[in-house]
């Protein structure tokens, strides 16, 4: 059987977790890209030496030259520039579109049958470019947002409820800001309604902080912003992809009139497997839930309008 390839554009922090995750779990050979010299290199060969401890097979190369993703199952994109503390993710749009259009052209030439998985930030704005440019089919591009927000609501439910998070079912959909949307009525403790368990108080409190947790992130690292949740988020999406394991996460995908909205990425729930996404999951939302995820796609679709052209 051959062997996966993963090629992951950006060898900063979330991409060197992305590295050590895919080699710890021999997901497959895995290339890390970089344009800074030797970074992706230094990266790769200490990656491959923790690799050998715990008896994984694949390879890990760094690299600075494009042509090396060719041929690439997935490739996972988290180049950019993160925030600075007291900077929202919007603040990044042109010095990160300018770098997503580099890297999506390259997607084009060397990996255009990938399953593509963008992180980089504004993440809606950045996956809306990187299909775009890259003229991959939408089902095969899709953004990291949701998973990585609802593992933080399933944190600090789990933690309000002494409980564990394996045990709670949770769902953030809409963009990936501030306004995202924790979708309490979906949301439960092994099918148990989180309401019936936690007073309206306490949850709304629990969804403020999720809504807010990139950035108290930020403040607190003041370099950077949060490195090893993101990877493990895309990572649970690369495996259903590449394990044709059919999950239902939330990620954003490009909608034409689910949720009554058309022609944009939006966090909704998904399945991925083989066909990369493969359906596009329409649930019962209630009218405040579905007032907010509405007022999410606007201020996407605000964002969208700031690409450059
Ligand atoms: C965050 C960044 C990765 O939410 O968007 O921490």
């Amino acid at each position: 059987m051959k062997r996966n390839k993963i090629a992951l554009i950006g060898g900063g922090n979330i991409g060197g977790n992305l590295a050590y995750l895919s080699c710890i779990k021999e997901l497959g050979d895995i290339v890390l890209f970089d344009v800074v010299e030797g970074m992706p290199q230094g990266k790769a060969q200490d990656i491959m030496h923790g690799g050998a401890i715990f008896n994984s097979s694949v390879n890990v190369t760094g690299t600075n030259n494009f042509a090396d993703i060719a041929g690439a199952d997935v490739v996972i994109v988290t180049a950019g520039i993160p925030r600075k503390p007291g900077m929202s993710r919007d603040d990044l749009i042109a010095t990160n579109a300018g770098i997503m259009k580099a890297v999506a052209k390259n997607i084009k030439i060397y990996a255009a049958n990938a399953f593509v998985i963008v992180v980089s930030n504004p993440l809606d704005a950045m996956v809306t470019l990187c299909q775009k440019e890259s003229g991959l089919a939408p089902n095969m591009v899709v953004g990291m947002a949701g998973v990585l927000d609802s593992g933080r609501y399933r944190t600090w439910l789990a933690e309000a409820l002494n409980t564990s998070p394996a045990s709670i079912h949770a769902l953030v959909l809409g963009g990936h800001g501030d306004d995202m949307v924790p979708i309490r009525s979906k949301t439960t403790v092994n099918g148990i309604p989180v309401e019936s368990l936690l007073s309206t108080d306490k949850l709304d409190a629990i969804e403020k902080r999720v809504c807010g947790a990139g950035g108290e992130i930020v403040a607190l690292l003041k370099i950077g912003s949060a490195f090893y949740s993101p990877a493990a988020a895309a990572i649970e999406m690369a495996e259903s992809y590449l394990k044709d394991q059919k999950k239902v996460l939330p990620c954003a995908a490009y909608l034409t009139g689910q949720y009554g909205e058309e022609g944009i990425y939006l966090g909704v729930p998904v399945k991925i497997g083989a066909g990369g996404v493969e359906k596009i999951i329409e649930i019962d939302l209630t009218a405040k839930e579905k007032e907010a995820l509405s007022t999410s796609a606007s201020r996407v679709r605000e964002l969208v309008a700031l690409l450059p052209n």
